[in-house]
């Protein structure tokens, strides 16, 4: 009897364990077939947003549902090209367009359409900030300005405070000093990886001009990809999270689908997120106390702080203005060199060697200008329509509706001018009026850090070629030799021929 009994129990509990698999199952198949039902619906609106758009003129690139046009990307990135050549060729329509993800991305590429896009009346009112840059170098600090929408409160007041923290004599000095210092130190090299260089002295100037002198011997925890700890100095963990997690997030998928680059699924992933945690809690502390008297940190804390502005936006705002120079300066420095060393540039050169003065200081900087505008090292910071509105462009009337993003093309109002270096094009008053560029974005929310990266520049570019005339590039026959924040391009040098010529003019 007792056996019957216990046989009993034991088969309904194994019943009862079934139906509660069964039910698990259940409960997610439906999910899954939810999920699918939300994809395909999602689907379904990017193809017919991509059909409203091309009724209205707009030409696409070859774009796939969800996976875009990431295809023919990874094949520009394999060039040492960003995603934004893809859309230099297409001339017929005022915007061109490209699927990213879910959504409709426009990208103005005439000077008509982008002088709408970045007007007043429609920035900030039709149009705002809104990037996949936050799931990118993003997620070190997401509430600063550069993915702060216009419309936000004290948003003018924070980018001031940056701006009055920018004082262009003490970069002029730090960036002088420095670029001398690593001048001596490379002098007569026969094998020098230049973009090393540059890389070490963007990040010793920008963090004395940030955060004083005194703050560059710090430490913080750093894992590095292969997954090993260390203790680095700050500037070069930031330096080097924000590298890897703009290249991070520039993977196939995490460029279809943005936040996937913040998902901890992969080692890199996990190792950006320890060292994104690492400077977070050091700034945590940092930033309790008084900072460096002459730094841009003491402008930014003291004016952010009479707003009554959170710690953590300030330690953000702190955070992109110490990386938003480094690889912009270091690829429009590298660039700029390529060309000046290129044999036949050579007069180029000659010129500013032999200059002086404020004469020299304007060939410099349209040999900069020049290089930045075949190779800009960024492009604007992408946007996105917040409610719908009707732009008149050149090609006709778009009915732009909310969710599109939308963006000027630098690369594509640049790409008008040809891919020969010509650095008079910024030297002749009239061409220079002629000429529509913008490396550093154009309007509202235009790049603050404008005149000190291009000083910075201009001062180390003045000062290794005028010590270094004979400098011969050794990987001229390297394939794809591009410069911007994405390439992995190298500049190789030989300064062994230079100290000579230099003893011999003196
Ligand atoms: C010298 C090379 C540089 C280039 C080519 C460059 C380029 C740009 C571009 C294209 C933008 C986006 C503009 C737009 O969306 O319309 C931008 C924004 C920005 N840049 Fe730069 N930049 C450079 C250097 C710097 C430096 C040295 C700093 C600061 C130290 C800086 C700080 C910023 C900030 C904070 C923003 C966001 C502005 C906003 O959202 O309103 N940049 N930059």
């Amino acid at each position: 009897m007792s056996e019957k009994v216990c046989f009993a129990k034991c088969s309904c509990f194994i019943s009862e364990r079934r139906v509660c698999a069964m039910i698990v199952i259940y409960v997610l198949l439906a999910l899954a077939a939810l999920a699918i039902a939300a994809f395909a619906v999602k689907m379904a609106r990017s193809i017919l947003a991509r059909r409203y758009y091309e009724k209205q003129g707009v030409s696409f690139v070859t774009t796939y549902p969800f996976i875009g046009s990431e295809v023919d990307v990874t094949d520009l990135i394999g060039r040492n090209k960003t995603r934004d050549y893809l859309y230099t060729e297409e001339k017929k329509s005022d915007f061109v367009g490209s699927i990213r993800g879910f959504d409709i991305q426009l990208y103005a590429i005439n000077k008509e359409t982008t002088e709408k896009l970045i007007n007043p009346s429609n920035f900030g009112v039709t149009i705002d900030r809104d990037t996949p840059a936050l799931y990118s170098f993003g997620q070190l600090s997401p509430a600063a300005l550069t993915f702060t929408p216009i419309q936000t409160k004290f948003f003018h007041e924070r980018k001031a405070n940056i701006l009055k923290g920018f004082d262009i004599e003490r970069m002029d000095r730090v960036s002088r000093r420095l670029a001398e210092e690593y001048c001596d130190r490379i002098s007569g090299d026969a094998n020098l990886d230049m973009k090393q260089v540059v890389a070490d002295w963007t990040r010793e100037v920008m963090g004395e001009f940030v955060w004083g002198r005194a703050a560059m011997d710090a430490v913080v925890p750093y894992k590095d990809e292969a997954g090993r700890e260390f203790r680095v100095p700050f500037m070069r963990a930031l330096n080097e999270t924000f590298t890897r997690l703009r290249f991070y997030s520039n993977r196939f998928w995490n460029r279809v689908y943005f936040p996937i680059a913040t998902w901890p699924v992969t080692r890199e992933a996990r190792y950006l997120q320890f060292n994104i945690k690492a400077l977070q809690d050091h700034l945590a502390v940092s930033l309790t106390e008084e900072p460096a008297r002459d730094s841009v940190s003491w402008d930014v804390m003291k004016g952010n702080e009479e707003l009554g502005i959170p710690m953590h936006v300030t330690r953000d705002d702190l955070l992109t203005v110490s990386i938003a120079g480094l690889d912009t300066v270091q690829s429009m420095t590298l660039a700029t060199l390529w060309y000046l060393l290129l044999p036949e540039n050579s007069g180029w050169k000659q010129e500013i060697r032999t200059g002086a003065g404020e004469d020299r200081e304007e060939v410099v900087e349209a040999c900069i200008n020049e290089a930045i505008r075949i190779d800009p090292p960024g492009s604007v910071i992408n946007n996105k329509v917040i409610k719908d509105f009707d732009l008149q462009g050149p090609g006709g009337t778009y009915h732009l509706r909310k969710g599109t993003r939308i963006m000027p093309n630098i690369h594509a109002l640049h790409a008008v001018y040809g891919a020969e270096y010509r650095p008079e094009r910024f030297l002749e008053t009239r061409s220079k009026k002629d000429l529509y560029v913008m490396p550093f974005g154009k309007g509202k929310r235009s790049c603050p850090g404008r005149t000190i990266g291009m000083l910075m520049a201009k001062n180390l570019v003045g000062e290794f070629i005028a010590r270094n005339p004979d400098t011969v590039i050794l990987n001229i026959e390297d394939e794809h030799i591009r410069f911007n924040n994405l390439s992995r391009s190298k500049l190789m040098l030989d300064l062994s021929h230079s100290e000579e010529k230099v003893h011999e003019v003196a």
